[in-house]
């Protein structure tokens, strides 16, 4: 199938708003180098956490679509990222995952850069190249990159709208997983990888909390949650762009540290802090494969929230790799820091509960959808759950329904996708 070709397929056979999404879209190896060009060379894509690199000269090298790039924290705290390629030969300049460097040198032939982005050495110079070799076109090709609220986002596209107009009123959510107070890393994140189509995870985080009572059903029978149905309750929102989350209210407890909640105050809406003070949990996505998640388990007898980002990094079409930050708020106690990452790692992270559920459902539903008979027999998913529903009035922005037991977001997902892969 050429190009041409499998965009008219895909608009025939992807019907998002008819609940139809065929099985091909999660184990083809055309999708997935179509979606490389369409989706994640053009949209803003998630890095990491400004507090990963929190001094002046501290760096991390990450990978933005594919390509290795340094980002790196220059002397007046600016943030700047950079192809990690000299562009001398085309080495890859900065091998290691992060450190604390304000030159770096490459290891062919020994260019020197700034962490700004300046070419400043070139062992020789006079005597090889006489008066010939201007350094200043020799700069690092810098790399579009804005935060919000400490997040970090790259994108390719130098057309790209702004990060803050693509994320919307996404933002207003956001804005209670990261922006209530003032959060930090805990460590490197976490890193593993899963035989699994890069798009099972997002679409799981960004709406299915249907499958919590059965996949996850044992953590129920555990006592770590009140009841199998548990999950049901709460509301499901999206807004434009593809993002999406499963909001769970109420909750009786606060799983905040107490003595935050003046910080709180002071950084969200009075209606953000009533979805904190309600929050059971809260578990999104922001498109194309930033997930987040505020969950909260007992820990000696005490709820304990914790807070994570994660991103669905695509290796093929049938490999990802999981990164996993765990964020906590800066001026909570060591105590609680140390609870809340404890809570994490029971039920999040490669020994935690849920997420060997999980991704032992994400790799068998990956492996169906593989090769030609998919194609041949026409496979499709299910979406059509809460179809026949209307939205709800919410406190917060977007289209919103009042239980989390509907496939809209997943729906707004897919057409999002669609009409990116199909321009
Ligand atoms: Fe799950």
């Amino acid at each position: 199938m050429s190009k041409e070709q499998l965009v008219n397929y895909l608009n025939e056979t992807v019907k998002p708003d008819e609940g139809i999404i065929p099985a091909y879209l999660l184990g083809d190896k055309a999708v997935y180098e179509l979606e490389h060009e369409k989706v994640f060379l053009k949209t803003w894509v998630f890095l990491g956490h400004e507090s990963e690199i929190p001094n002046p000269g501290d760096f991390m090298t990450r990978e933005l679509a594919g390509y290795s790039i340094i980002i790196s924290r220059e002397s007046m705290g600016e943030i700047n990222a950079f192809y990690n390629m000299c562009t001398h030969r085309g080495m890859k300049l900065c091998r290691a995952d992060k450190g604390n460097k304000t030159l770096f040198t490459c290891p062919y032939h020994g260019f020197n850069f700034k962490n700004t982005g300046e070419l400043v050495g070139v062992p020789l110079q006079k005597d090889i190249y006489g008066e010939r070799l201007d350094r200043t076109k020799m700069g690092l090709h810098k790399v579009k990159l804005e935060s919000y609220k400490g997040l970090l986002f790259g994108n390719w596209d130098e057309n790209a709208e702004p990060l803050e107009e693509f994320l919307g009123d996404f933002k207003w959510y956001l804005d209670i997983v990261v922006g209530r107070a003032e959060m930090e890393v805990i460590g490197a994140p976490q890193r593993f990888i899963v035989k699994s189509n890069w798009k099972v995870g997002s679409d799981n985080f960004v709406g299915d909390s249907y499958h919590t009572m059965v996949t996850h059903g044992s953590i129920a029978k555990l006592g770590m949650v009140p009841n199998a149905t548990y999950s049901k309750r709460g509301f499901q929102i999206h807004t434009e762009n593809g993002h999406g989350l499963n909001l769970g209210t109420p909750n009786p407890d606060f799983a905040f540290p107490e003595e935050l909640k003046d910080e709180y105050k002071s950084n969200l809406s009075e209606e953000q802090y009533e979805v904190l003070s309600n929050l059971k949990n809260m578990i999104g996505n922001a498109f194309p494969n930033m997930s987040f998640l505020i969950s909260h388990t007992k820990i000696k007898g005490e709820l304990i929230s914790n807070t994570s980002i994660r991103m669905w990094r695509p290796l093929s079409h049938n490999k990802m790799e999981v990164i996993a930050w765990l964020l906590v708020e800066k001026n909570a106690s060591q105590e609680w820091k140390n609870r809340s990452r404890d809570s994490f790692i029971l039920t999040f992270s490669p020994s935690g509960i849920f997420e060997q559920d999980d991704t032992e459902v994400f790799t068998d539903i990956t492996e169906a959808a593989q090769g030609p008979m998919p194609f041949q027999k026409n496979l499709t998913y299910n979406y059509t759950m809460g179809l026949h529903r209307k939205p709800v009035d919410f406190i917060g922005p977007g289209v919103a329904y009042d239980d989390k037991f509907t496939e809209a977001s997943q729906r707004n997902f897919y057409q999002y996708w669609l009409e990116l892969m199909t321009k």
